[in-house]
């Protein structure tokens, strides 16, 4: 089906994409950069679009990092479909989808790693060791290969944006974060490519992630700022999910991802669960005292 856009170009090298970007930037063409591990949904896509309206030239990263992902993790079932992706990508606005393979990106064992133990060891990486590290040092490089830009991410990992934000920051990164809102299924589901592995059954159960932290918001809306409190009521809202097994669910601070004490200011919720091979996560805000 036509979508009225050109198809975006293709670009597999860091050498090719890099001259194109400066020859774009030198034209006084501003870069908008949506980094992805493709299997897109209208989550990638609401990125792309905002980039398209805030930028000049959009460009889409498809790469699954490996660096990312611990022995015994999804990397090598990890959903791909190319074709789709382009056809998404095309659809929302962008104009050139770098799509490096393996090699392109890690010629030699990575020798480098960014690490941001503070906000990378807690919640996620409590039980995923190592894996935001793996997204630092990839996403580093990628913003480095694109140089300045306004880079795109989904409030939907918001430890991963918490990160993002914290690293270009600290390394001066010529590069404006922008945190966008998370997409939803009707019933409250965060769009996710993992949530490809549901079952049925799982899927019917999979809103209770949603409910559960409109639970705790309700909660701390209420004044209680005792994040333990918080986290039990979130956690027995999970439990009413049959097929749902808790990873954590957790009440803290927006900026530093932990709580040390009563609930302040901008709080965080967030909660990571399984469902038999998917183990989807999800956040809200809200404010406290
Ligand atoms: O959010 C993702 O899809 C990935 O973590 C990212 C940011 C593309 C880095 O591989």
């Amino acid at each position: 089906m036509s979508t009225g856009r050109p198809t975006p170009e293709l670009e597999a090298t860091i050498g090719g994409l890099s001259r194109r970007l400066a020859e774009a930037r030198a034209a006084g063409r501003t870069v908008g950069f949506v980094p992805t591990m493709g299997f897109l949904h209208a989550g990638h896509c609401s990125l792309v679009e905002r980039a398209r309206v805030d930028n000049d030239v959009v460009v889409v990263s498809i790469f699954v990092n490996p660096l990312q992902f611990n022995p015994g993790e999804d990397f090598d079932d990890y959903p791909r479909d190319l074709d789709r992706d382009l056809e998404m990508c095309a659809r929302a606005g962008a104009d050139i989808v770098f799509v490096p393979d393996g090699p392109e990106m890690y010629p030699e064992p990575v020798a480098t790693t960014v690490r941001l133990p503070a906000l990378a060891d807690v919640l996620c990486g409590a039980s995923r060791a190592g894996h935001f590290d793996g997204v630092a040092t990839v996403v580093a490089k990628l913003l480095v290969i694109v140089g300045e830009c306004s880079a795109y991410f989904g409030e939907k990992d918001f430890q991963q944006l918490t990160i993002v934000t914290r690293m270009a920051a600290d390394l001066s990164l010529p590069v404006r974060v922008v945190g966008c809102g998370t997409v939803r299924e009707p019933d409250g589901l965060a769009l996710s490519s993992r949530n490809a592995y549901l079952s049925e059954a799982e899927r019917s159960q999979a809103p209770v992630l949603l409910r559960a932290l409109e639970a705790g918001a309700a909660l701390v809306q209420s004044g209680e700022a005792d994040p333990a409190a918080v986290e039990a009521e979130m956690a027995s809202v999970i439990a009413t999910a049959p097929l749902a097994e808790i990873d954590y669910a957790a009440a803290a601070s927006a900026s530093t991802l932990t709580a040390d004490g009563p609930l302040r200011g901008d709080v965080r919720l967030l909660v990571a669960v399984r469902f038999g091979k998917a183990r989807l996560i999800d956040n809200i805000g809200c404010r406290a005292g």
